[in-house]
């Protein structure tokens, strides 16, 4: 058998042209091509196993397997049959201990709940412990270089485990998801021995299929994506009781390929989730108690589903003036106005947020729903990047700053009172002193409530690493950053100032973590809220005190800010609908 085993699938989708694959690769191709010994005398029960299962592996998956692999993921059976050269026993979990760790965004913790849900179902157990973990996956990111640094860190920490482990006869497997597997490939698998899966963001319905791989002794790997995976149907395992809100996966990838990023490549292209799963996993959200969700996406807001035909006559929406895209247009499908009116029906009393969005989608109904309906929050981020319009050209973000300032104001006529943050990148390719001081000058402007800012880390195979220049020293971004931090936050202190002496209403999400006697929620915005843990009267019934518990509605009169935090004395416990306390 040749030593790498291999189906490479060249799939050219337009400027997308990428190779995704699926591999699998015997412990011999790494002792011959990096001279490892391979494996010790505790191993050799398991290169029984190996021989056999190499045989059955050479007889190779059927044209019927890959038929069935690439079948509708709601016609799918909710148990896989095996690959020929697997049984039913080996491809099960048989109750080993997974210990899942986190990094990166939002979408990372969305994925490993679904990483999690797939291997619950395939028989695994979950572990808190790491010692005790049998199987140890990393939800990776790439997004920057520090990113990657940390799991490469993590790794060689783990390294150590692992062979602690061998030692003892019971092998820990450690694999790598997200981002970072699907950004670097082989890479990993050769630089890292230790690891043994690789599941990009579109794989995770393959891990059990990897794990029973990885049980032989040989490397596997699945770093395919796809144009059509939203996960719709495997839903995230509700992981924390007394949870007050919850995040919902409604879009995946992005097609905006804006010049410094990397996700586009590492999630692939936009997809929508079908409006009729998302609503049903919002209804037992509210069902289960809870009060918030989040609806989350890498381009939330370019929602499109367009799972059934009859929706490409939806009316098509426009994109917010001033701004384009650096792809097609699309028509057609339900959009996200149409989601947000749903999904905001299903209980009057859940507040829905939703992030991360793109500037190009805020199409007048979109304002409009929001300042309408009570239970979606006032808030909205609005990644600017830059506050100079040469570099949001280099960015290839699709607007002027000009036109991203119309749109704040826009915004902020049609919405009263909305929180507004961002996302800004500091030294990207070619930025000058000017440019970093119009960016200065936006923060000042716009006075955001909320920020999250960046130096510039240049990231292979991004349009940015092909044709500009990481020109500006490594100092000057740390600098320009720092001068970028220091106005938000002046900034966000005087817009926070603005709620002193207000009343609003806070949504309760547990004790404080500096003091045992404070409570601690959100505001509409989303600041955190701070206030002491008294007796209050319940409006709903008159006469009677309680103390707020998690998932209650307050209303707060707020005392004092900082840049970050709100403070004040508690009223009375209300409901979303009866609090029209507003400043
Ligand atoms: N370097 C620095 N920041 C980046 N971001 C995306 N790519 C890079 C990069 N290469 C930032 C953008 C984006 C946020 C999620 O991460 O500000 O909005
Ligand atoms: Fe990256 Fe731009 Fe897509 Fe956001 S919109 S994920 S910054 S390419």
């Amino acid at each position: 058998m040749h030593p790498l085993q291999c189906v490479l699938q060249a799939q050219r989708r337009g400027p997308w042209a990428s190779v995704s694959w699926l591999l699998l690769r015997t412990c011999r191709a790494q002792s011959s091509v990096h001279g490892t010994t391979c494996p010790g005398p505790e191993r050799q029960q398991e290169n029984g196993v190996r021989k056999d299962f190499s045989s059955r592996l050479a007889a190779g998956p059927t044209f019927q397997h890959f038929l069935r692999s690439a079948l509708d993921p709601q016609e799918k059976p909710d148990v896989e049959d095996p690959p020929p050269y697997l049984t039913v026993d080996e491809l099960s979990g048989r109750q080993r201990k997974v210990y899942l760790e986190t990094y990166g965004c939002q979408m990372n913790v969305n994925d490993t709940e679904i990483a999690w849900s797939v291997l619950q179902k395939s028989g695994y157990l979950r572990t808190r412990n790491l010692q005790e973990a049998d199987v140890i996956l990393l939800v990776t990111c790439s997004i920057r270089e520090k990113a990657e640094q940390t799991i490469w860190n993590r790794l060689h920490q783990l390294k150590a485990l692992k062979t602690k482990r061998l030692r003892s006869q019971v092998p820990l497997r450690i694999g790598i998801l997200g981002c970072m597997a699907e950004r670097l490939k082989e890479e990993i698998l050769n630089r890292e021995k230790m690891v043994d899966i690789l599941a990009g963001p579109d794989a995770y319905r393959d891990l059990p299929r990897l794990l029973a791989v990885a049980e032989s002794g040989q490397q596997a790997a699945n770093v395919l994506l796809s144009l059509d995976e939203t996960y719709a149907d495997v839903m995230p395992v509700q992981t924390s009781p007394s949870a007050t809100s919850a995040f919902v996966s409604i879009m995946r990838g992005c097609d905006n390929m804006c010049s410094y990023c990397i996700v586009p490549f590492t999630r692939g292209r936009e997809r929508s989730r079908p409006v009729a799963s998302i609503l049903e996993e919002v209804r037992k959200l509210s069902e289960q108690g809870l009060k918030e969700v989040t609806l989350l996406g890498q381009n939330v807001n370019s929602f499109r589903d367009s799972s059934e035909v009859q929706f490409n006559n939806a009316v098509s929406t426009n994109l917010s003036r001033g701004f384009s895209t650096n792809y097609k247009p699309k028509q057609g499908g339900l959009r996200f106005a149409h989601l947000l009116d749903h999904v905001s029906r299903v209980n009057p009393e859940m507040r829905i947020r939703f992030t991360s969005p793109h500037p190009k989608d805020f199409p007048d109904e979109v304002l409009q729903l929001i300042h309408e309906r009570d239970n979606i929050c006032k808030q909205i981020h609005l990644p600017a990047q830059s506050g100079s319009s040469r570099v949001l050209e280099a960015m290839r973000r699709g607007y002027s700053r000009e036109a991203y300032v119309e749109l704040v104001h826009h915004i902020r006529e049609s919405i009263p009172g909305v929180s507004l943050s961002s996302d800004f990148i500091a030294g990207f390719c070619g930025e000058t002193e000017e440019d970093h001081l119009q960016t200065v000058s936006l923060l000042r402007e716009v006075q955001y409530n909320m920020g999250f800012l960046f130096a510039y880390s240049m990231r292979q195979k991004t349009r940015a690493y092909h044709r500009l220049k990481d020109d500006v020293p490594e100092e000057v971004k740390l600098r320009r950053l720092e001068e970028l931090i220091t106005v938000f936050r002046e900034e966000a202190t005087k817009a926070n100032m603005a709620s002193v002496g207000c009343t609003q209403l806070v949504l309760v999400e547990g004790h404080s973590k500096r003091s045992a006697t404070d409570l601690s929620g959100r505001n509409d915005g989303n600041l955190k809220v701070i206030f002491p843990n008294v007796e209050i009267e319940d409006v709903s019934n008159s006469g009677v005190r309680v103390r707020a518990q998690p998932g209650d509605y307050v209303l707060v009169k707020i005392t004092s800010t900082s840049s970050q935090t709100l403070k004040g004395h508690v009223l009375c416990r209300t409901t979303l609908k009866d609090s029209s306390a507003y400043c």
